[in-house]
């Protein structure tokens, strides 16, 4: 009888499971130009690598692919979003010196190519998504001073489309930038550090 009890716990563990699998499913089947290569769910967990396809974003778009766990969102930046980086008075740590990000990307852009941007996609107050909101002028987000970025609808932090954080709001530092390198042009690897040189 005893039995019977383990199986059923059992069994609907198996059923939560499966329902986990099946979200992921939908996840590449919304962007199937990413993960290609799929290390098992065990590896990913233990903070495998993930490779990503970012040769069919177009400019101005982000996509997410999931890492340890976590989303990093990739943007392509336009010309005009990486003009708009220049000389940014209202952010709070402009050259990245107390955030976190790896020596390899540079202080304004917080990218190996700039055109590219890879965060990690946790707000650095308490750690809810910062939404994607390119659009210039928003009037929800300060009119003609909103030059694109990401609002975090938690608690109303706002980082420019660099990651780095404005003055005045929750967040304290600029969004995380994670290890990532190139493996071609058109694919990063999420999780292994760009050789030095
Ligand atoms: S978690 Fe983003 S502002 Fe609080």
């Amino acid at each position: 009888m005893s039995n019977d009890g383990i199986n059923q716990g059992r069994r609907r563990f198996l059923t939560g499971a499966t329902c986990v699998v099946g979200a992921a499913g939908v996840v590449g089947a919304v962007i199937p130009f990413v993960g290609s290569w799929n290390p098992s769910a065990k590896a990913k967990a233990a903070g495998a690598p993930v490779k990503a396809n970012i040769s069919k974003i177009e400019p101005g778009q982000m996509v997410t692919v999931e890492w340890r766990g976590k989303p990093v969102y990739i943007v392509r930046r336009t010309q005009q979003a990486l003009d708009n980086l220049k000389g940014r008075e209202e952010l709070r740590d402009p050259s990245s010196e107390a955030s976190d990000q790896p020596a390899y990307v540079d202080a304004e852009h917080r990218a190996i190519k700039e055109e590219y941007l890879v965060l990690v996609g946790l707000c650095t107050h308490l750690g809810c998504a910062p939404m994607f909101r390119p659009d210039v002028g928003a009037q929800d987000l300060g009119g003609a001073e909103w030059l694109g970025g990401f609002f975090c609808p938690c608690h109303g932090s706002k980082f420019d489309l660099a990651g780095r954080v404005y003055k005045g709001v929750p967040a304290p530092t600029n969004l995380v930038v994670p290890p990532y390198s190139y493996e071609s042009d058109g694919v990063v690897i999420i999780g292994v550090d760009q050789e030095a040189g």
